[in-house]
This record gives structure tokens, C-alpha cells and sequence, in this order.
């Protein structure tokens, strides 16, 4: 799959993580910064991964932010995406099951490798199950 992944600086280490993860599971992964620690706004690199999300250009999302709450907050507020704030690898198979998300945000100073890893794996495995979810999701974008 094409995975875009971007985060501001307080998601730049665990970012670096997840992206080599990913390239190991064999995703082709498209880094839309930030490239450093130093001080960014993450609505810049939230935007662009949503937007590139959103024209199809890559088949799914990873944000990160200190809380995660900012890049999924504009994230959403992109057409057509629909981004989870994901703080465990459950909420991570529901967020796809029910929620059909395309974009997964993870709190990077309130979560680790391992949760974002394990969540992402769920989050590969599941599927929307549609049905009941399928006429919830058509109703977000009335
Ligand atoms: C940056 O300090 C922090 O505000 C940002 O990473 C994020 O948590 C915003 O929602």
C-alpha cells in the first residue's frame, strides 16, 4: 500500500520509527515531514497528508502530534477523510470496521513504538463491515 506519514516535531522520533516499520512490512511510504525536531506547525504537514489522502495520490494516513488531537482535528477537515485519533490497537480495528477510517493519528508524547506498531496492524488486518456503518459513513459527508 501506499502510506503517506507526517507529524510536527514533538511526532519526529516516533515518525522515523513507524516509517522504517512500515517499509519493512513492505508499505511504499511517502514522508511528508517534518524532518527535525525543531519547533514546526502541524496543521502544515497534517494538510498535506490529508489532501494527498484525499486525491488518492496514497492509499492511506499516519499523523502524529504530541496528542494527536491537532493533526486529526485538520485531518478531518479535509473532504473525504475520515481521521482517528488512535491510542490503542483496539480502537485501531474499530476505527477501520466502523468508521472505515483512512487516516490514522496516533498521540506520540502519550503512546510507543509498540502500540502505534501493534495498532497499525490491526488497523491493516481489519475491515469496514459496512451495513449499519456504511449508511453512518455516507452520513458524515452530507
Ligand atoms: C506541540 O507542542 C503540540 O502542541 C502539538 O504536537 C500537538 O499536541 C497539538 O495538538
Amino acid at each position: 500500500m501506499k502510506i503517506a506519514i507526517g507529524s510536527d516535531h514533538a511526532g519526529y522520533a516516533l515518525k522515523k520509527t513507524v516509517y522504517a516499520w512500515l517499509e519493512k512490512q513492505g508499505h511504499e511510504v511517502n514522508d511528508m515531514g517534518t524532518w527535525s525536531e525543531e519547533s514546526v506547525d502541524y496543521p502544515d504537514y497534517a494538510r498535506k497528508v490529508a489532501e494527498a489522502v484525499a486525491r488518492g495520490e496514497q492509499d492511506q494516513g499516519v499523523l502524529l502530534c504530541g496528542t494527536g488531537v491537532g493533526v486529526s482535528i485538520v485531518a478531518n477537515k479535509v473532504r473525504g477523510i475520515r481521521a482517528a485519533l488512535v491510542f490503542s490497537p483496539d480502537i485501531a480495528s474499530l476505527a477501520r470496521q466502523h468508521n472505515n477510517a483512512n487516516i490514522m493519528c496516533f498521540p506520540a508524547r502519550f503512546t510507543d513504538g509498540e502500540t502505534i506498531e501493534k495498532s497499525l496492524d490491526n488497523w491493516f488486518a481489519a475491515e469496514f463491515e459496512g451495513g449499519r456503518h456504511e449508511r453512518r459513513v455516507a452520513k458524515i459527508e452530507l
